[in-house]
């Protein structure tokens, strides 16, 4: 297989916007490092509209292949380090690349109008809307919803596109349709009373961690003979098993606004969720980018647990206010999510030889 290095841009302002974001998120947790002025308030946007805001747009750029669609991670990478230095332009660029994004979802439904296609596209759309009222002034724990609401219905759509090999039933598909629908009322519900939107959405996410669990391949895969498919299950389970505890402490909470609690409720989302289904599709999505296959390493189980570790550390420090145990969860969570990139940087390396 031939490296594919003109994507490698791409995947560095990816990975920039990662580094940079993790370093506001020490700031966050109250660590005294030096700093650029708007870093930490940064840290947010930085995750979600520089590291992933590349990163999902260009996945689907490179596979649908049509110039225009680069436009997206293009927009979001120079987003990103706008932001730092000019913020209104920043914020403007990165809502433009995920206004595009949207458009390459619309190509992907008119395309093949299936459940999960829409779902992805409604989770773009919900980018698109929490980035306008990111601009538009909103605090960010208002906007928050719409934030995790893309993520999980960008990553519930791809996994029930990937779980179609087991043939889920009518019903099931309804049920998940009936979820992710409740998902997205109790976001537009938290724009008008935040503590029964947070209630509903956490309903709705708890819901569909359990549905995962017993519906998406990764179940099936825990006993898999191949080792990297078995360690991907692994991923997909451990990150539902997060999403349905993020959940249900928004159900238990309602809306938070700052400090420990807000920490815990994103973060078992963010971390918990989205970091494990990234550990677990790196190995497919590096790849299909970078043309070079990944070699797997059981050591590839140290970044993991780590991670798993760390934010069992982090949210219990959050929920019982001791804050010295949640600001060093907050530094073994980073500790995992550099080992990861570092694993992924090495097996790529390796592979190629
Ligand atoms: C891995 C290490 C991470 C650390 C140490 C970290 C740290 C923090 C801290 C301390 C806060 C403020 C919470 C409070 O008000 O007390 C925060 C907020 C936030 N984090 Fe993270 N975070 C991390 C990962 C992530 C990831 C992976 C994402 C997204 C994918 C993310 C998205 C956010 C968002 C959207 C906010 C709200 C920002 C705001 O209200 O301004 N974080 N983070």
């Amino acid at each position: 297989m031939k490296l594919q290095t003109r994507f490698i841009p791409f995947l560095a302002l990816a990975i920039l916007a990662l580094l940079f974001a993790l370093w506001a998120g020490l700031l966050r947790l109250g660590w005294m490092l030096p700093a650029l002025p708007n870093l930490a308030l940064a840290h947010g946007p930085l995750m979600i509209s520089g590291f992933l805001g590349v990163l999902i747009p260009l996945e689907r750029a490179v596979a649908i292949r049509q110039r225009w669609m680069f436009a997206a991670p293009l927009a979001c990478g120079v987003g990103w380090v706008s932001l730092l230095f000019a913020p209104t332009l920043g914020g403007i660029l990165m809502t433009v690349g995920s206004i595009v994004a949207l458009f390459i979802l619309i190509v992907m439904v008119r395309r093949e109008p299936v459940i999960h296609t829409v779902t992805m596209a409604v989770g773009m759309l919900s980018w698109v809307i929490g980035n306008i009222l990111w601009i538009s002034g909103f605090p960010i724990y208002q906007l928050a919803h719409w934030w995790i609401c893309y993520l999980i219905l960008t990553i519930g759509g791809e996994r029930l596109e990937l779980s179609r090999v087991l043939h889920p039933t009518r019903g099931q598909i309804r049920i998940f349709g009936v979820l992710a629908l409740a998902l997205l009322a109790g976001t537009v519900l938290s724009m008008f009373n935040a503590n029964w939107g947070a209630c509903l959405s956490g309903l709705a996410m708890l819901a569909l961690a359990i549905w995962f669990l017993k519906n998406d391949i990764a179940a099936r895969n825990i006993s898999h003979p191949i080792p990297l498919t078995r360690y991907i299950a692994f991923c997909l389970f451990s990150g539902f098993i997060w999403m349905g505890i993020g959940g249900a402490l928004q159900m238990i909470y309602g809306a938070t606004y700052a400090g420990p609690l807000y920490d815990a409720v994103l973060h078992t989302v963010f971390v918990g969720f989205v970091m494990s289904m990234i550990f677990g599709h790196a190995p497919i999505i590096f790849p299909a980018i970078l043309g070079a296959p990944i070699n797997f390493y059981p050591a590839f189980y140290a970044h993991l647990a780590l991670l798993h570790f760390s934010l069992l550390l982090r949210v219990t420090g959050d929920l019982t206010n001791q804050v010295d145990v949640r600001k060093w969860g907050g530094v073994l969570n980073e500790a995992a999510i550099l080992m990861f990139l570092g694993m992924t940087v090495y097996s790529v390396l390796r592979s190629r030889k």
